[in-house]
């Protein structure tokens, strides 16, 4: 079942998205780093998203289970159109709900979200070795708009790039 998520859900939120990334940045970020990851500092972090304008968090809800989730809301960037642009700020599933249609369901419900927020155009930052959610987002028509940044995560420098979608 997919339905809004309540600010009650921060924990679970959590829960999932460290999962994830566990699972996903293994050989793509240290290991140190991905041990270290912390449910209540993520709660945390979650909890406050809810105070952020426009930004809306969907889950995928199995049985009282957050399999997984997206949030968005208006681009965070500075080179983007105010109000024109959306941003998928982050589409997470536990492994084991993954390559079950789940994530495009997810992906939908925020493309028309958005839509209906009246965004035009929505995009979406991708870590560059993460051969999988980039396939995702081409498979959903997303083209790369050339932009990139470079971060240093857990002490390793990573380059994150920039998918594009033109909203209906
Ligand atoms: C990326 C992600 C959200 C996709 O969701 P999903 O539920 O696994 O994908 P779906 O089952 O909805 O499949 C969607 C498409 O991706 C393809 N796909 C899914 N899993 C795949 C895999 N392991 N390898 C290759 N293709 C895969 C499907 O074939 C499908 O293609 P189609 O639409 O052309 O039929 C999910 O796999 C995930 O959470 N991955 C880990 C976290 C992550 O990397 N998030 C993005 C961070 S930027």
């Amino acid at each position: 079942m997919i339905r809004a998520a309540l600010i009650e859900d921060s924990r679970s939120i959590a829960e999932a998205h460290v999962a994830s990334w566990k699972h996903t940045y293994v050989g793509q970020l240290p290991d140190e780093y991905l041990a270290g990851l912390s449910v209540p500092e993520g709660e945390v972090a979650w909890r406050e998203s809810f105070a952020n304008e426009g930004h809306r968090i969907f889950l995928a809800e199995d049985v009282g289970l957050v399999g997984g989730f997206v949030s968005f809301g208006p681009s965070r960037d500075e080179d983007s159109a105010p109000k024109a642009t959306g941003e998928i700020y982050a589409i997470y599933l536990r492994a084991e709900y993954q390559g079950r249609g789940l994530g495009a369901e997810l992906w939908q419900r925020a493309v028309d979200e958005l839509t209906a927020d009246g965004f035009s155009e929505t995009t979406v930052w991708v870590l560059d070795t993460n051969a999988l959610a980039r396939n995702f987002y081409e498979g959903r028509g997303c083209t790369l708009d050339g932009k990139s940044k470079q971060a240093r995560i857990g002490g390793k420098e990573i380059v994150e790039l920039r998918y594009r979608l033109k909203l209906k």
